[in-house]
């Protein structure tokens, strides 16, 4: 079906795809390797123009536009959320099955932003499998997914720890439960993490950051814990010692929505249709982590670009109209 798209968050995965560091490699109007018929078209694209092969944005909202002949969805009109490729132009084509209708009580600005960090929080945090008193170091504790995490263990029992680089995060971690570890050097963090496990470690680490933070992190976790990587925000490498693998047998791998909504589709539609409806009832129970920083037309991209890098924001940078 084709969605007329009208607002999609600016996220560090599009950022990362911009610079062509995304797992999917970007293909830009002016790639010498586009289809003739795809270069050099306006950036908008358009029901009639087609769209340049490779647009960034993987999610976005909007209404039904049109559906193809002999394909079943939502009539057009729908409000949906739509989890694509490309979703920074006008329109996007998108089977059924990638398109969630949303209640008319829902925004647009926050059901553009359904289809990432909401699964991805829920995921990370179910496949680490923690019990009721577990806990697990968030990095980047401040991003909306870190936000989401935190929101979602204290509903199991699981205590967070949310390392952050700025103050002024604080409180607003504390208001949600987690407990906010400023970190002034990345060589204090494991000792304030064993504090506070007397001695123990923490279960599991999430880490988006990579690097020196993401080492540090990864000496936090507890003998025989769990360390994913799911981001790249310093763009540093991240070092890790034969040691925490050796002696302290952690667990190190990554996560990746795509490849991990890959694995739950082939469980059958039902397994992605509980997930979708349970997550669905988590935003409308409150998730943090949806609130929007700022607006700005499609056509400024560059503007947004440039808001959504810059430290210290909190809520999404939005690409509308
Ligand atoms: N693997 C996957 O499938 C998947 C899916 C979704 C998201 N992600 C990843 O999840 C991470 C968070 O995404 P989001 O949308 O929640 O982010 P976000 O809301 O845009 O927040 C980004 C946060 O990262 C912090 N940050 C940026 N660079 C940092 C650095 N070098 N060191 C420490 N903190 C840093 C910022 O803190 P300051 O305020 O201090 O600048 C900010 O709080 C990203 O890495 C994203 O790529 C991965």
């Amino acid at each position: 079906m084709r969605v007329r798209v009208t607002a999609r968050p600016v996220n560090p995965s599009d950022l990362l795809f911009v610079q062509g560091r995304y797992g999917r490699r970007a293909r830009f109007a002016t790639d010498p390797e586009a289809p003739d018929g795809q270069r050099g078209r306006d950036a908008r694209g358009g029901p009639d123009g087609g769209a340049p092969a490779g647009a960034p944005g993987f999610e976005g909202a909007g209404v039904v536009d049109a559906l193809g002949p002999g394909t079943s969805g939502p009539p057009p009109g729908t409000r949906v959320a739509v989890a694509a490729d490309g979703t920074w132009r006008s329109y996007v084509c998108a089977p059924a099955a990638a398109v969630l209708p949303v209640s008319e009580r829902m925004p647009l600005d926050v059901a553009c932003q359904l289809t990432v960090n909401p699964f991805t929080a829920r995921l990370l945090l179910d496949d680490l499998g923690l019990r009721d008193g577990g806990t697990v170091l968030l990095t980047a504790g401040a991003s909306a997914v870190s936000r989401m995490v935190a929101w979602l263990a204290r509903r199991r029992g699981v205590r967070c720890f949310a390392a952050v680089r700025r103050a002024e995060h604080v409180p607003a971690l504390e208001r949600g439960g987690a407990v906010p570890l400023l970190t002034g050097t990345e060589n204090d963090l494991a000792d304030r993490v064993r504090q506070a496990t007397d001695g123990r470690g923490a279960d599991a680490a999430l880490d988006s950051v990579g690097g020196a933070v993401g080492g540090a992190a990864l000496r936090c976790v507890r003998p025989g814990g769990r360390f994913v990587s799911y981001g790249m925000l310093s763009g540093r490498p991240l070092s890790v010692p034969p040691e925490a693998l050796i002696f302290r047998r952690v667990r190190v791998r990554g996560f990746w929505l795509p490849e991990r909504l890959e694995r739950l589709e082939r469980q059958g539609t039902a397994a992605v249709r509980r997930l979708t409806d349970e997550v669905g009832a988590e935003v409308a129970a409150g998730l943090p982590g949806l609130e929007v920083a700022a607006r700005y037309d499609l056509d400024a991209y560059a503007l947004a670009l440039e808001h959504a890098t810059r430290p210290g924001r909190t809520g999404k940078v939005l690409l509308t109209g």
